[in-house]
């Protein structure tokens, strides 16, 4: 009934659209149920307000070139001459996904360590053995950055397939100064070429090269005086993380190194508490830490200090289900009143997936989080996690046109019940599909 309101302007004009300097409008009608809608100043949703997702049901969005213009109950729907039309009947949209832990860049796969755990050995052991990060280093040190960029172009693409909006990427297969130098340039380059937005983290702090592990302290001045100045010269990164556990980074070592990067501007986010608990919250939490991830292992203290706090805690479930460790308390995190962000942490060793579709199915199946509260949290505020919350991560007029749109489906819940079905109609990123 309301198509006497609003028809494609394209067939009103002889020129090519992209020939008229004007604005492009694309026009979303009855979609089922629009998801996420938040104020500009909802940065961050926490405790039981996680619960609560607001919606409109029979909605129009309209976009104005790569931002949402406006959005209603399509009783309301303005007249418009928009550029493009697309149906949504029986679908439901919501903001892309917000992916605020990965490590995009590495070389080749460790297929060969996956077979080695079914066959009984432990991460651990692997890595003890010269495996694991240290093995992803040495494959990138021989890759050229030309082939890195083409193998994490196709991992970028497929992860907007899946529906993912904002990404961050860290570095740390490097471990020498000219190959994280390599990892933050590549990712510097999939910021240009790709639509998605790109944030930057430098994770030099990630494991021990072989040649320093009896003076670790060689390699953390190597991290101090050496690659964060190289790095912040290069403006190649936004934040600074340290894999900070038993075995790696000790919190005396991470205190250092973030001390360092906070001179040159770069915000903290570590990875803390996936094995075990030493301390490694506290001192996220004494140096203002944006996030906090992984955090599978948490003890009462861990969580208290969390409160009252401006970081985000970050759970990555499909690293707990590929390692089979525990999954990261979200129950006891946002039943404290704390919020909660989930990531994929796609990467080789842990998580050679970047798939949030099933990061939402997870959270809800074996970390006992509604529906709700995982679309909250792998939204706005993963968005809050990389400091997007002013431009992704909600159904908020003059964010980007961020969008999934899904296939036919009874209600939104059906995105983490049908766990294993590919359930997204269109994806578009900066008001275009992809
Ligand atoms: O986040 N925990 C540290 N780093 C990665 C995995 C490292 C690897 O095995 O390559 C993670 O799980
Ligand atoms: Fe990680």
């Amino acid at each position: 009934m309301f198509n006497s309101f609003y028809k494609a302007l394209s067939t009103n004009f002889d020129l090519p659209l992209h020939k008229i300097n004007k604005n492009m409008y694309t026009l979303i009608t009855n979609i089922k149920e629009l998801l996420q809608i938040r104020k500009l100043d909802e940065d961050k949703i926490s405790g039981k307000a996680m619960k609560i997702l607001p919606t409109i049901k029979n909605a129009y969005l309209i976009i104005k070139n790569d931002t949402i213009f406006d959005f209603g109950k399509m009783e309301n729907i303005p007249t418009i001459e928009a550029d493009k039309i697309i149906d949504a009947k029986d679908k439901i949209v919501l903001p892309s996904w917000c992916d605020s832990h990965t490590h995009i860049v590495f070389a080749g796969n460790r297929e060969g360590e996956f077979v080695d755990r079914i066959n009984g050995l432990t991460y651990e052991e692997i890595a003890n053995n010269g495996g694991g990060i240290l093995n992803s280093a040495k494959k990138l040190q021989e890759t050229s950055e030309a082939e890195l960029f083409e193998q994490a172009s196709k991992r970028i693409e497929e992860i907007m397939d899946l529906g993912t909006g904002a990404v961050e990427i860290k570095s740390g297969y490097g471990l020498t100064l000219a190959a994280e130098l390599k990892i933050l340039r590549v990712i510097k380059k999939l910021a240009k070429a790709y639509p998605i937005e790109i944030k930057a983290t430098f994770l030099g702090a990630h494991a021990f090269p072989s040649e320093f592990k009896d003076d670790k302290e060689a390699y953390i001045n190597l991290i101090c005086d050496e690659m964060i100045p190289a790095v912040a010269k290069e403006n190649l990164a936004d934040f600074i993380d340290v894999f900070c556990e038993t075995g790696y980074f000790s919190p005396n070592q991470t205190e250092r190194i973030l001390e360092t990067g906070k001179r040159f501007n770069l915000i903290p986010k570590i990875h803390v508490n996936q094995f075990t608990s030493i301390g490694g919250v506290q001192v996220g939490i004494k140096f203002k830490a944006l996030s906090l991830d992984h955090l599978e292992i948490m003890n009462p203290q861990d969580i208290e200090a969390l409160k009252n706090t401006d970081t985000m805690p970050v759970a990555l479930p499909s690293c707990s289900y590929f390692l089979s460790i525990p999954y990261t308390p979200a129950r006891k995190i946002i039943d404290k009143g704390l919020p909660l962000a989930l990531a994929t942490d796609f990467n080789p060793g842990s998580t050679p997936s970047g798939n949030m579709n099933f990061v939402v199915a997870t959270a809800c199946i074996k970390m006992k989080m509604t529906p709700e509260e995982a679309i909250n949290a792998a939204t706005i505020n993963g968005a809050y996690a990389m400091q997007l919350s002013k431009s992704h991560g909600s159904i908020t007029i003059g964010k980007k046109a961020n969008l999934i749109i899904t296939k036919l489906i009874p209600s939104y819940g059906f995105i983490p019940y049908a766990f294993g079905s590919q359930l997204i109609d269109t994806v578009i990123i900066n008001g275009d599909t992809v």
